[in-house]
């Protein structure tokens, strides 16, 4: 049987797993971890979230299994995980507010898994993403082709309904790309952006695609402001949505943080790039940009690289 576990069973962590078990495609084992401590408190809002969660499977009559637990050694030889480990954002915070505290979590996790789990399709979802996905790869010593991180298709969802509300439309009418690193810097990709088959130019003008621009970049802070704390529902949404185009082979082209090797001029650096996800893992796929897009691109690979260089 298909095994996924979560590594962090905290926000993202329930929510994807909520999906998973929801969709009769992902039937599997479901291992959730996360901290002793977190499990055992009293009262334990993910340990309540897991039972419930049991009880959904026997109203789905689904084969899911799913199983809670504070030994990561459980997670041996998975073939996907998503790990969420480590702190959230906070309102004020940025991402790369983030790195010290979040590597001290990360690397280790990453080590053990590398380990106990050789063959796994390793999706990070932990910010600063672009740095935590690199340090995933130094630690677990996995291939370059199954590390990567979430960023891109979340970033992109929230886009592409950017776009289609501009235009009127719907997210099913719609296609965009936004890539480079997760944060101020991510770069929305107008070129490819269309809606109803028209290029989203045809829609709005210049100063609409500036605020569009800056509202997506914005939005996982508007979020942690509205609701308190960082996006979940959505982040889980799009980590699950890699996973289904790895284990049923789907080869979907998703926008993903991959390690370049010399693509777009850039090589040894997890920046967000349009991927083709299958059960091979990642493969980079390198798309057109308008010379407008190639500098912001550029300019987004520089502060991705100097926020991966505080890693220590
Ligand atoms: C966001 O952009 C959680 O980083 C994530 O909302």
């Amino acid at each position: 049987m298909t095994k996924i576990s979560l590594v962090g069973f905290g926000g993202i962590g329930i929510e994807a797993a909520k999906i998973i078990i929801q969709d009769p495609s992902l039937c599997c084992n479901l291992v959730c971890y996360d901290r002793k401590e977190a499990i055992d408190a009293d009262p334990s809002p993910i340990a309540g979230a897991y039972e419930e969660m049991r009880d959904a499977i026997g109203i789905q009559e689904s084969g899911h299994c799913i199983h809670l637990t504070s030994n990561l050694d459980d997670v041996a030889d998975s073939d996907v995980i998503i790990v969420t480990a480590g702190l959230p954002r906070k309102q004020g915070q940025s991402r790369a507010d983030l790195i010290n505290d979040n590597a001290a979590t990360i690397g280790p996790i990453a080590e053990k898994i590398g380990k106990i789990a050789p063959n796994v399709f390793l999706i990070m979802v932990t910010n600063p993403l672009d740095a935590m996905v690199e340090l995933a790869y130094r630690k677990s010593g996995l291939p370059v082709h199954m590390v990567v991180g979430q960023a891109g298709v979340l970033d992109t969802g929230r886009l592409t309904m950017e776009a289609a509300h501009a235009a009127k439309s719907y997210a099913s009418q719609t296609q965009s790309v936004v890539l480079g690193g997760h944060g101020p810097q991510m770069v929305p990709i107008y070129s490819h952006t269309y809606i109803s088959g028209k290029p989203i130019s045809d829609y709005v003008d210049q100063k609409e695609l500036d605020a569009i621009e800056a509202r997506v970049a914005d939005r996982g802070a508007t979020i942690i402001k509205k609701q308190g704390r960082s996006a979940t529902f959505s982040t889980a949404m799009a980590a699950v949505k890699m996973v289904r185009s790895y284990i049923l082979d789907q080869r979907k082209a998703l926008p993903a943080a991959a390690r370049l090797n010399g693509e777009y001029g850039v090589k040894d650096l997890f920046v967000g790039v349009i991927t083709e996800i299958s059960r091979k893992g990642v493969k980079v796929l390198e798309i057109p940009l308008s010379n407008e897009e190639k500098n912001k691109f550029n300019k987004s690979v520089e502060e991705t690289r100097k926020i991966v260089a505080e890693l220590k």
